[in-house]
């Protein structure tokens, strides 16, 4: 059977690009394959963060994950399985510090720290953050990973690590991972469609997947349909987004009949952004319904989580321990 691996960031909430780009994804291949699915939260502590938040993300966002299908027993957290880090060390060596530097999040995510003002302070594991991506997908030699269109260049990356690290051990070691999209791999925010649907680049930017009915009415409606930088004869990104959501939420009927009146020239937006918020209102009000099952007993939950962590770090200590046999590294435990 195909091994799939995945990650989130426990940074909140879950918002709809990371759904409808990823993790609708990861909860359809579990029948299929055998999927492995991460929080984590090394990753988020590249960016300055709160201290005080980071645990309570962490469960926050396992709750989230199975409140929208995926199985507590796939799911483990990163600092449960410290061979993620170590590993990360050992294929840091098999990186340049060059191609760390070209990679575009990087220098997004550079830029936000300048701009956030307040501390002018972008850490090396920004800068290394991608080898330790890398660890956490070769670490179960995965096949597949499911994410969004943003994470490209960063599997690109993974795979080139892979094969210097297999030319120089003289033997096909690491699977090269595949990524795995979606329909819709690239959610726009609905304040400004240029960009893509992110948390870290404000509130208003991102539409949380637990929000309720009146907040999520509200943001559709205020959504920036044309921001006037579109190309003569194509459709504004903005437009093309409330499309893609709908699609997304698999209202396809409503969705034909929405483009057949764009191209007759006959679309009201007023309409588009009905139909996208009822659509949206319909498939998360089941998810929030689920999450406040969940949230009755929580205890349940974390037991599960962490024994899944402690069971899957089985197979991540015997990748370190064949990959430190292979790399000249002592194996004594
Ligand atoms: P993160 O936490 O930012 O996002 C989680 C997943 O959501 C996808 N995504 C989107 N997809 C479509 N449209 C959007 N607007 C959008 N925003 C986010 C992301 O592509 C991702 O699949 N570096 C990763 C986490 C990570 C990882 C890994 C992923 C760490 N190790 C190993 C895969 C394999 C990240 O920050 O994702």
């Amino acid at each position: 059977m195909k091994t799939v691996l995945s990650c989130i960031q426990p940074t909140g909430d879950m918002h709809l690009g990371n759904y409808f780009g990823a993790v609708e994804n990861w909860v359809n291949l579990q029948e299929k394959y055998k999927c492995f699915y991460g929080v984590v939260d090394y990753h988020a502590m590249t960016m300055p963060y709160d201290v005080n938040k980071l645990r309570t993300n962490t469960w926050d966002i396992i709750t989230n994950l199975v409140a929208v299908g995926v199985k507590p027993e796939n799911l483990f957290i990163q600092s449960l399985v410290p061979e993620h880090t170590e590993l990360g060390w050992i294929l840091n060596c098999f990186c340049s510090y060059g191609q760390l530097t070209r990679m575009t999040q990087f220098k997004d995510k550079s830029n936000q720290v300048k701009d956030g003002g307040k501390e002018d302070f972008i850490s090396a594991g920004l800068l290394d953050y991608p080898v330790l991506q890398t660890a956490d997908i070769l670490i179960y030699k995965a096949d597949f990973v499911p994410v969004g269109k943003d994470q490209e260049q960063h599997l690109e990356l993974s795979r080139d690590i892979a094969q210097r690290f297999n030319a120089q051990v003289g033997k096909e070691y690491f699977v090269l991972p595949a990524p795995l999209y979606t329909e819709t791999p690239k959610i726009r925010s609905t304040a400004d469609p240029i960009k893509k649907m992110s948390k870290s680049a404000g509130e208003k930017h991102y539409i949380n997947v637990f929000a309720d009915e009146a907040t999520i009415r509200r943001q559709i409606k205020s959504a920036v349909t044309d921001s006037g930088n579109t190309n003569e004869g194509s459709m504004a990104e903005g437009v093309q987004n409330l499309f893609e959501l709908i699609k997304a939420a698999k209202w396809l009927t409503e969705h034909d009949q929405l483009m057949d009146h764009y191209q007759a020239g006959t679309l009201k937006y007023m309409d588009l952004k009905q139909v996208t918020a009822d659509a949206l209102v319909q498939l998360t009000g089941v998810f929030v319904e689920r999450r406040k099952e969940i949230n009755a007993d929580k205890k349940r939950l974390k037991d599960l989580v962490k024994q899944s962590s402690a069971d899957i770090r089985k197979r991540a200590q015997q990748t370190l321990t064949e990959v430190k046999e292979l790399v000249g590294l002592l194996n004594v435990y």
